[in-house]
Formats: C-alpha cells, structure tokens, sequence
C-alpha cells in the first residue's frame, strides 16, 4: 500500500500549448493537469518538434540520453519545462526526427521510426528520473509501442518490474501501419512480430502490438468502448480488442474549464454566462462582423470547427446545407482544413454567399473560440467519434450541437425532444444527407418558432459539466486495475486523493 501519489509518465505526439493536431494534445494536457491537482506526480515526455522553443518555455537542459534502439544506440538530449498545472514536461530532442514543421509525416515516411524512438526514449527516461514511475501511460499508435517495450525491460531492468503500462485509444483510424523495414530499427524481441502482436498483413501495426501489451485499456468514452468491439467501430482491430474487454474502460474525456469557459475566455470579445446571455449576442455579432456577414441577431449562425477528415461526416453537408443558405434561413462558418474537395466545397459556398457564409481554412485556436462564443449551433455530424470535444466546447458556450448520435457524442448531448425534457442539442442516427438535412430544418424551426425551447435548451446546455477531475478519478482506478496485474494490489495514493478516488 503506497501512502503518496503515484508517478505517472504520460508518453504522447500532442500537448497543448506545445503542439497540437487534434483533441488528443488538449487530452493529454488537461488529464495531467488534472491528475496533478488531485496530488500524483506527473510527466508528460513529448517530442521537441522544430517550432517548440526551449527558452520561450524555460525548459532547462537536463541532458543528453542514449537510447539502444535496435540497429545501435541513439543519441538524443532532454529538456525539462513546468507548464502551468504543475505538469513537468520532458521535451525529446532529436533533431533529425522531430526539427519539422508537422508533428506527424506522410504515409511512407519514418513515422515508425520517429515515434518508435520515442515510445522506447520514454522508458530511458523513466529509468533516470530518481523513482521510476508506477505508471507508464501510451497514447494512441505513436506511443503505443512503449507498452510493449515495458514489458520486455521488466525482465532486465529490475527498476521497472513493478511499472504497469495503460494505453488510451483515441482514435482507431491511426493505426500506425508501417511496412516491416523499421522493424529491425525499433529492437523488439521476434516474438512480438506475431500476428496477434506487431505484425499486420505482413507489415507492421504499432497500435495493435500495444493493444496487446498494455496491462490496462482505455478508450474516451463508454459508448465508444463498446462500439470498437463490432465492425466497423474496431476499423478491423475488433478481434483484438474484444480479447481485451475486459481490461478496457471507457472514459469520457473532459473539458479544460482554464481554457473552455465563457465567463472567464479572453480569446472572446466579451465574456458571458448563462446568468446573463448579452454577451453571447454580442459574440456573435462581433463573429458577424469580422466575417463579413450580415450582423443580424434574427438569423441563426451555424459554427463548424473541426479537421476536414472522413470520419467528421461534413461531406453529409454537400446536400444539406445550401437550401437553408439560399432561402436566406440561416448563417455559416466554418473553421478547419484538410480534405480538398471539402475545402473548395465551403469556399465557393462562402464565394457564392458572401453575406450567409464564411470558411476560414486552415487552423486558428482564437478563431475556434470566437466561433463557440458567436455562433448559435455547432455541427457535428460525424460518422464516428470516439469522444469529440467541439461538441463538449459548444455545450459550455450554449452553442447548441447538432450532431450524430455516435460514440461520446451520443454520450454527451441530449435530443431536444428527448421524453426526459432534459434536451441539450439535436441529435440524429443515419449517416445520411438526408437525417442530417432534417436535424438542420428542426434547428431553424425551433429558432424561428419555439425560441422558449431554445432558451432552455441553452440554458441546460450551458448547465453541463465534463469534469476532468472525474475522468482523472476514474483513470487512477485504471492506474490500480493495471498496478494489480504486477502484483500491486490495494495501492493507494495519498489521503486526500483516495477519498475523492473511491468516489
Ligand atoms: P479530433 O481529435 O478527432 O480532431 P476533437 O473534437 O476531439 O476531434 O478535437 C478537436 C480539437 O481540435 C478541438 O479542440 C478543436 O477546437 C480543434 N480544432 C480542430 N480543427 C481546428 C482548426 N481548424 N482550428 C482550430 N482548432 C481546431
Ligand atoms: C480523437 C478522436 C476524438 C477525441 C480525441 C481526444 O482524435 O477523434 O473523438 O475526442 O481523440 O480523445
């Protein structure tokens, strides 16, 4: 029984502030945060990409690392920087790999390589902190390996017999499939590369030999972690998640109330609460405004913030979207980038509306959170999702979501005609242009007709709370599941953390 916090190393490609492509940096830097206000000791091991630098962010040189990786050694040195929450943050230099304008690379570059040697890196680095961590903690396939390589240094490493490893899947589209040259590189033992570990179709699968390895699972909603257990919502890693089952929880992720709250965002031209809506009006005319759109109160804005990928469903929007511009019903814009044809698709919508609608393409933070203060419905009609944090984000903002009910977006908002009378949004279940265009007419209705209902559907939307706190709880129950496997049974962190852990 452990009277402290436990150490925990979170190992990832992504934490905001310092980099970012999806929802999985703003995970990993809210869960730690999270798990170091309820007193464990955290560190995040993250790559020192080429536009992180180490003196704009204080990091000291702690110093050089050398990583026997398969083919040699390698060289590397380490950074150390406290970002805000207490988190430290352990920066991986190794400029060959990791001095590039992306975090990560095109299909048939050295990803496997790059992030291979960061999964393996973070066990060194485990190795030279003072105590080594209770838990080591994968992120998705860039991390995942490090499971795998725990649990062959357990047996020559004795430092480490006691380390459990959990692997977060966030999403199963990224696999990290890499043709089977950067095998000898990565320095695994042969057994690893069989077909229920590493190798996939002759090939590597750096996620799927982690799914194997960890001692514990953990996917970003309840409703996602049953839906990866069936075709296609295992994007055909079913099997080998089924055979882990038990060992896999779904946790909801959280919103980071630091960063996402309208009483208190800076990046808003005036703040609000559900107290008092004035300065969401004048969010979204502020939106109107800068946009060039016509600042007009009366006509709901539809807001879209997302990666342009085919797992978003914004191709559902092709058909359904320009009949409501076009009769002048409703306002768009849209922020994100990514497929091409969806890319001039919003342009020339933007082109042929100037004053209806906007696309912004490409990434902006400060324009995401203009767009959630502005707007008065967030789309997200994705065709699967395993946690989605937009629709989290416009909650908090009283953007009313529409979405797919899918994976933790099915979690998190609540139909406007559900019999409950506990609506927060508007939810529909085919993945057609068809359910999307008729969940788009019952928005602009409800605007145009029942503005009572829209009122206390904001007004319950704005009332949800997603608690990273509560998450952060229920991955020290994971951490435990896990410890148990290594024979840690009972561990316990400090006093004023187990009582709030056994909540
Ligand atoms: P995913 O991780 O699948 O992209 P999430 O909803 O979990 O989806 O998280 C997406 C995150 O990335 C959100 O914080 C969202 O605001 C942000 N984001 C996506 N595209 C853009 C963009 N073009 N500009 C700014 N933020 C973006
Ligand atoms: C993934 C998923 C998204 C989730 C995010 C953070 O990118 O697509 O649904 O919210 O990871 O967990």
């Amino acid at each position: 029984m452990l009277e402290r916090g436990l150490r925990v190393l979170l190992v990832a490609s992504e934490c905001q502030p310092l980099a970012k492509a999806g929802g999985l940096g703003d995970v990993v830097a809210a869960l730690g945060k999270a798990l170091a206000r309820r007193g464990h000791e955290v560190r995040v091991v993250l790559p020192l990409y080429g536009w992180i630098d180490p003196e704009r962010v204080a990091a000291r040189l702690v110093g050089p690392l050398r990583v026997p990786m398969g083919t040699g050694d390698e060289g590397a040195a380490v950074w150390s920087a406290r970002l805000d929450g207490g988190v430290e943050t352990v920066l991986l230099e190794h400029r060959r790999f990791y001095d590039r304008p992306q975090i990560y690379g095109d299909p048939g570059g050295d990803d496997a390589w790059r992030f291979g040697f960061l999964s393996r890196a973070a066990l060194e680095i485990a190795l030279e902190a003072p105590d080594v961590p209770d838990v080591v903690h994968a992120h998705d396939w860039p991390s995942a390996p490090a499971t795998a390589y725990l649990a062959h240094l357990r047996e020559s490493r004795a430092p480490l017999a006691g380390t459990a490893s959990v692997l977060t899947i966030h999403n199963l589209e990224y696999q990290g499939r890499f043709a089977a040259a950067a095998w000898p590189y990565l320095g695994l033992p042969a057994e690893e590369l069989a077909s229920e570990r590493f190798e996939d179709l002759g090939g590597l699968n750096l996620l799927k030999g982690g799914i194997a390895s960890a001692d514990a699972l953990a996917t970003v909603s309840p409703t996602h972690a049953r839906e990866m257990l069936t075709p296609p919502g295992g994007h055909g890693l079913e099997p080998f998640l089924a055979a882990r089952a038990a060992d896999t929880t779904g946790i909801l992720n959280g919103v980071d109330d630091e960063l996402w709250n309208p009483e208190t965002d800076a990046l808003l031209p005036r703040r609000y609460s559900v107290h008092d809506l004035r300065g969401k009006s004048a969010c979204k005319r502020a939106l109107q405004e800068r946009l060039g759109l016509e600042p007009r109160a009366d006509v709901p804005l539809f807001g879209i913030v997302s990666r342009f990928a085919p797992q978003k469903g914004l191709d559902l929007l092709i058909a359904a979207l320009p009949p409501l511009l076009e009769q002048g019903e409703a306002q768009l814009v849209v922020q994100g980038s990514g497929d091409a044809g969806l890319e001039s698709f919003f342009r020339e919508l933007a082109g042929r509306h100037p004053r209806r609608a906007a696309a912004r393409i490409g990434y902006s933070e400060e324009m995401a959170h203009a767009i959630h203060g502005g707007a008065d419905f967030f789309l997200m009609p994705s065709r699967y999702e395993p946690c989605g944090l937009g629709q989290m984000y416009a909650l908090r903002y009283g953007t009313l979501p529409i979405v797919r009910a899918t994976g933790g977006l099915a979690d998190t908002v609540v139909d406007a005609a559900s019999p409950g009378g506990d609506g927060t949004g508007l939810t529909f279940t085919a993945p057609t242009p068809d359910a999307l265009g008729a969940a788009l007419r019952r928005a602009v209705e409800c605007w145009y007709v029942r503005p009572s209902l829209i009122a206390r559907l904001r007004r319950r939307a704005m009332a949800q709370r997603f608690s990273w706190d509560a998450a952060a709880a229920r991955y020290e129950a994971v951490y435990a599941a896990a410890l148990a496997k290594r024979g840690r049974h009972g561990v316990r962190r400090s006093d004023t953390v187990s009582g709030a852990a056994a909540g």
